[in-house]
């Protein structure tokens, strides 16, 4: 059964014992940065998702914040019904590679949207009071995080649903040391349209919306059914509907329902819903501190800022927080197995011996053929398949700096075991490509930047573990290893006894 909401979905995980209701006080206010410490101490031992119900420098303290509920790869599946993240990410590819198992959307009335129980008109929205703010590290702003952005093409008004953070200018530190306007803190917010890798479908509506000379709607759904959140944060072709996605994820349509200020739909059941719109001229704004996904400080960031039209939310609304810091933090999984999904949807259609990829919370991708040695298509047949994933479709195969090639005996969720076949298996000039012509991470601070600022160009790394057989070897070394089943059969053995 899909999840109507994020309620359903917490519920769940409380079921499943994944969940905790913590009343100790946190606080969200800026520079106190508690939720970082909590977000490390979560990612360290595995912890659950939180439910916190006592914050304290928060404008909105009768709004609970959800916390980590996407911690661990197991309460990611769970978005697809499953705790294997295997079978979660087959799932997803499953559903990827075939869009006639999509379903569109359905429309329904505002009676059956919870997400209208309150309406903020345009003349009263004011930011600082209707929307949470909670601050983490050394951010100068409070972001919104848990949003799916919808907005139309202007010219051929196919819609997009996108997961890309919002900013809120209110009570935040201005990077240069000035400060921000009332209507900005008060009025406007900004969309990280334009950001890491580039080409997000956001960032092509706003530059036809400009180019035409015309305002661009949004619509920001925050809080919805978790399917959703990971079909908006899957890059579908250009041109296609994530909602017919998420749909496909779900196994039944997305309720949606007409927005109050601007022509778009939302899903009925969302916490919170901001509408806006861009003006043609898209003003821009500086913001920053900001801490990114590689584990750093971007001491600023210019992005477009868009007018408030409206917000609506629920009775008793939710607010999610996360934070962008080393890894690993919460949505990591949550943005890993898309990325996973689209590579190995990608690669599986091209290529029949690859079995799996994986993409490690710091983004290192490896690879799993399902043959090796002798059984390989051809000798080199390991660097075919890491140009292949450099190639592959969606917006970030490129900018994978580190790639790694394994066979079938190596678990590519193991770092361990991926470690020990690039020991044992990889003769360095030999088996490591350098290719000096990536495409860069934007935020990897190692590359080097180009004029306009920020690195475009990077170097990459591909390594193929594979067995060398025939090219190098006749024959292999036998892998000293106990069998698995012989394991657990030890492991009842000693059971109550270790
Ligand atoms: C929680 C979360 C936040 C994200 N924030 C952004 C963002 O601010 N900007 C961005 O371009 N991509 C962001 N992403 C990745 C995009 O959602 C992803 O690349 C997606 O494919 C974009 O949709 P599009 O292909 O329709 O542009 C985020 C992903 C997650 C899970």
């Amino acid at each position: 059964m899909p999840y109507q909401d994020l309620r359903e979905f917490l519920a769940h995980l409380e079921r499943a014992g994944q969940l905790r209701r913590v009343s100790v006080t946190f606080d969200v206010g800026r520079g106190t940065n508690e939720l970082q410490a909590l977000m490390r101490h979560l990612a360290a031992n595995d912890g659950p998702a939180l439910v916190l119900d006592n914050l304290v420098g928060c404008n909105t303290p009768g709004v609970p914040l959800v916390f980590n509920p996407y911690g661990t790869r197991e309460r990611t599946a769970m978005i697809l019904g499953t705790s294997d993240p295997v079978e979660a990410k087959l799932r997803h590819v499953g559903v990827l590679q075939d869009p006639s198992r999509w379903i569109k959307p359905r429309l329904v009335g505002r009676g059956e949207a919870p997400c209208k129980d309150v309406v903020i008109p345009r003349e009263a929205v004011s930011v600082d009071r209707h929307i949470p703010h909670v601050f983490f590290g050394r951010e100068g702003a409070s972001y919104i995080t848990g949003g799916v952005v919808v907005t139309k093409d202007p010219e051929t008004g196919v819609r997009n649903v996108g997961a890309y953070r919002a900013t809120s200018f209110w009570n935040g530190l201005h990077p240069q040391g000035g400060s921000y306007s009332d209507e900005r803190m008060k009025k406007q917010l900004s969309v990280f349209a334009f950001w890491n890798p580039p080409m997000s479908h956001i960032g092509l509506h706003l530059a036809r919306a400009q180019r035409l000379g015309r305002p661009l709607e949004l619509a920001i759904a925050c809080q919805v059914d978790p399917a959703l959140h990971l079909a908006s944060a899957t890059g579908i072709p250009f041109g296609m509907d994530e909602y017919d996605y998420a749909g496909g994820l779900r196994g039944a349509p997305v309720d949606l329902v007409c927005c109050e200020t601007v022509d778009l739909e939302v899903p009925a059941t969302a916490e919170y819903v901001i509408e806006g719109v861009f003006r043609p001229d898209v003003p821009t704004d500086i913001i920053g501190w900001h801490s990114n996904a590689v584990g750093y400080y971007d001491k600023h960031q210019i992005f477009p800022v868009f007018d408030v039209t409206a917000i609506t939310h629920r009775r008793d609304p939710l607010w999610y927080g996360t934070i962008e810091m080393m890894p690993p933090f919460d949505h990591n999984y949550m943005a890993l197995m898309p990325v996973e999904g689209e590579l190995l949807a990608d690669l599986q259609r091209k290529i029949p011996e690859v079995r799996d990829a994986v993409v490690t919370p710091n983004m290192t991708y490896i690879v799993q053929l399902g043959v090796d040695g002798a059984a390989r298509p051809h000798p080199e047949f390991g660097k075919y398949v890491l140009h292949a994933a450099w190639g592959a479709a969606g917006r970030w195969p490129r900018t994978a700096k580190i790639v790694i090639v394994v066979g079938p005996d190596v678990d590519p969720y193991d770092l361990g075991a991926v470690e020990w076949a690039i020991q044992t298996r990889v003769q360095p000039w030999s088996d490591i490509i350098i290719n000096r012509a990536g495409q860069a991470m934007v935020l990897d601070p190692s590359a080097p930047k180009g004029p306009q600022g920020f690195p475009t160009v990077s170097e990459q790394m591909g390594i193929d573990a594979t067995i060398k057989i025939p090219e190098r070897f006749t024959d292999y070394a036998e892998v000293s290893q106990a069998d698995p089943a012989q394991v657990q059969q030890v492991a009842r053995k000693l059971a109550g006894i270790l």
